[in-house]
């Protein structure tokens, strides 16, 4: 189902896998992201002081050599969940046609860490798939909210009147299961992970690469003609 928030779509479902593929997608985002701590990758971008790099897409060949068969349906169901979403959302009428791009990236958390305020650039679109929340989380109607669990944190993007904050942010519930898919220039973060075992999700940025004109521009490199 896609919600219109301030208003912007922000789609919410629930994933289509068994148990035992959710565990195994679970397992082979866990060993790929303790793969990639241990093997950090060559990469062309510049060392900048940036604390949330993660660079790694499990879309690659050389993570998808390792993982389980159900990944193969995974990134299927992503293209057409993201083809029907633009459809949807914003009324692309081409959107089985147009070329898609996608990043897939492994993220996963002891207690105590949170992912910081942030938006996605270089992409169009965010979707991201809960694999495990942890346990002994306590209810949402029984939390401490000064403290909260996990819960994503989604910020209305228009320019604020003098609203405290709390009226200005959506708040997501999450658990094994749950898919969010939103715009990517959406700020957004999580609250602490506050219960015990492990908080795993895969997170994929999508863009479109194809009927938007990039061909037509060309690079400024200070050139005098
Ligand atoms: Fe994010």
């Amino acid at each position: 189902m896609i919600d219109y928030l301030w208003p912007t779509p922000v789609l919410k479902d629930t994933a289509p896998w068994t148990p035992d593929e959710m565990e195994a997608l679970r397992r082979f985002t866990v060993e790929r992201f303790h793969n990639h701590k241990a093997n950090p990758p060559e990469h062309g971008l510049p060392d900048v002081d940036v604390r949330l790099r993660v660079q790694l897409n499990l879309f690659h060949a050389e993570h998808e050599s390792h993982a389980p068969p159900v990944w193969h349906r995974f990134r299927r169901w992503v293209e057409d969940t993201y083809r029907d979403y633009l459809l949807g959302a914003h009324g692309v009428r081409n959107a089985k046609d147009l070329r898609i791009e996608a990043r897939c990236i492994s993220v996963h958390y002891q207690p105590g860490m949170r992912a910081q305020p942030h938006y996605h650039h270089t992409c169009d679109h965010v979707l991201c798939l809960y694999l495990d929340c942890g346990q002994e989380r306590s209810p949402p109607n029984a939390r401490d909210w000064t403290v909260g669990d996990g819960e994503l944190i989604l910020q209305d993007p228009r320019p604020m009147a003098g609203f405290p904050f709390w009226e200005k942010v959506h708040y997501v519930e999450t658990v094994p299961g749950l898919v969010v898919l939103h715009p990517s220039r959406l700020w957004h973060e999580t609250n602490p992970f506050n219960a015990k075992g492990e908080r795993t999700l895969l997170v994929v940025t999508l863009r479109v690469a194809s009927h938007n004109y990039v061909d037509l521009y060309t690079e400024l490199k200070g050139e005098t003609p």
